[in-house]
């Protein structure tokens, strides 16, 4: 699959984003191992600590359904500029695809992929736990 019908799979997420407090869609398109794709979209709360963002709605669809080995993910939102993923998100990313990428996509200048390890350098990770 391409970044570009990645990117497209993601708007498709987008459509879905449930988002009235910040008015700030999100959508997401993760791509997985064996060619599946799981898309996200950012879902609010009026208790705005609640909110989930969209990469994290899609990375919990796929291990929720068994799938847990992920080559990228593609992350657009309603501003048109790129997505960049909040911290959280690195962090969880950094859990289930420390090898991946993420794609992202302004209007303007174009398609721009980053690596997970250059998004969330020196991470935490469970080789930290002492106990593993
Ligand atoms: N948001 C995401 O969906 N992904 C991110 O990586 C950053 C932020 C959402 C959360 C919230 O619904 C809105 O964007 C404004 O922060």
């Amino acid at each position: 699959m391409t970044n570009e019908e990645l990117l497209g799979k993601a708007k498709e997420g987008m459509r879905h984003a449930y988002a009235p407090y910040s008015e700030f869609r999100v959508g997401a398109a993760l791509l997985c191992s064996d060619g599946r794709v799981f898309t996200g979209c950012n879902v609010e709360n009026a208790s705005y600590g609640a909110a989930i963002c969209a990469e994290r709605t899609a990375i919990s669809k796929a291990v929720s359904e068994g799938c847990m080995e992920f080559e990228k993910i593609a992350v657009v939102c309603s501003a048109g500029t790129r997505a960049y993923p909040c911290g959280i998100c690195r962090q969880v990313m950094t859990e289930f695809m420390p090898e991946g990428h993420v794609v992202l996509e302004d209007e303007k200048e174009g398609i721009t992929e980053y690596s997970v390890k250059e998004l969330l350098p020196g991470a935490f990770s469970r080789k930290d736990l002492i106990h593993e």
